[in-house]
């Protein structure tokens, strides 16, 4: 329960607002003047306040530093053609963090407090969500565990928080892609399905890996015998196979994505053959050989969708049509894109 749900505010002196290049604007350096900060402490959720983006004061014995106690989400706002702020199915991303801190033994986030902690930093920063195409303001909310207690318990305080990012595209190029057929990102029984920071943590060394030999993210396989296609780095993955639309079943290896389940369910209503499935390594590269496999992508909320214009696997790289020719992915982001700028009629009811 949230005591009350009463916001205290503390606005910065000055903004930074007109240091921005809203034309040019990476993913993830640039932070809007507010943050919102709750506290969990003696079983209850308080102490909700919007302050300046700023550096944090928090105990060297917090077990999220130690322990890797921290989970978060990502969603996007877009600016209205009438001006005003559009969130992207914030419901789901606030399902899908309690889910995360039930697997992490974390306290609950009440809809409340993730629904109008957001809306408190919307409403405080709403001149930083950038119009110009491509470019979102992504939110960032998350949760650590904070007790002063480096033993290992499920621990008794929280910090929940919500930062905001204006940011352009995440890649600026399709992607090449490596298919890991040693390291892991996550197993059977594993933490895989929630988004818990470690796992993108351990994955950079194995993605490092992969970049230094000239590609730009891994295709994950399974943690057991490497024979199916998981996920794509940070997001789900999807290939259209002849005329279907081909993406791995959930699991509890694999996060399941909003914007996985957002093109899966255009795709559907557009009357699309659609298939949640193992998709095995050799099916893929056999695909990719033959030319059944026309198009690969990466979807996920940063990078929308990521077209992949070529999949490594045991040194070799095979192709796939440029991604000019990758029709299908390019006809779902700009359905979704006129969905959540609110440019086109929103069925689904997503659009918040
Ligand atoms: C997202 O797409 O929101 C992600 O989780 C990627 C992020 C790790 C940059």
């Amino acid at each position: 329960m949230v005591e009350t749900m009463k916001i205290e505010v503390e606005r910065v002196a000055k903004s930074r607002l007109p240091q921005v290049d809203f034309s040019n604007l990476p993913f993830g350096k640039i932070y809007t003047d507010h943050m919102f900060m709750a506290d969990f402490r003696n079983g209850e959720w308080g102490n909700a306040r919007i302050m300046p983006y700023g550096h944090m004061l928090i105990s060297p014995a917090t077990p999220a530093l130690h322990y890797g106690q921290s989970i978060f989400e990502g969603l996007k706002a877009y600016r209205g053609t009438d001006r005003e702020a559009l969130v992207f199915r914030p419901m789901a991303n606030f399902k899908r963090l309690n889910l995360s801190a039930e697997r992490l033994c974390m306290a609950q986030v009440p809809e409340e407090l993730f629904m109008e902690g957001m809306r408190a930093v919307l409403d405080i920063d709403r001149a930083w969500i950038p119009s110009t195409p491509g470019s979102a303001l992504y939110i960032r909310p998350f949760l650590f565990s904070a007790d002063e207690f480096i033993g290992i318990r499920p621990s008794l305080d929280f910090t929940f928080m919500i930062i905001a990012s204006p940011v352009g595209a995440y890649y600026s190029a399709p992607v090449k892609v490596k298919i890991e057929t040693h390291y892991t990102r996550a197993v059977a029984g594993g933490t895989g399905y929630a988004k818990a920071g470690g796992n993108y943590g351990g994955a950079i060394y194995p993605t490092k890996l992969a970049m230094d030999q000239g590609y730009q993210q891994l295709l994950w396989t399974d943690g057991k015998e490497h024979a199916y296609i998981e996920e794509s780095g940070t997001m789900n993955v999807m290939f259209v196979f002849g005329d279907t639309l081909v993406t791995p079943a959930l699991s509890d290896s694999i996060l399941a994505g909003i914007t996985r389940d957002s093109v899966l369910a255009v795709a559907r209503r557009e009357g699309m053959k659609v298939e949640e499935r193992k998709i095995g390594v050799k099916e893929l590269i056999d695909g990719l050989k033959s030319g059944l496999v026309k198009e690969a992508f990466g979807v996920g909320t940063a990078a929308t969708i990521a077209p992949i214009q070529a999949i490594g696997h045991e040194g070799i790289d095979y192709p796939l049509p440029a991604a000019s020719k990758q029709n299908f992915a390019a006809h779902i982001y700009s359905v979704l894109d006129e969905i959540k700028r609110g440019i086109a009629p929103d069925p689904f009811g997503w659009v918040v």
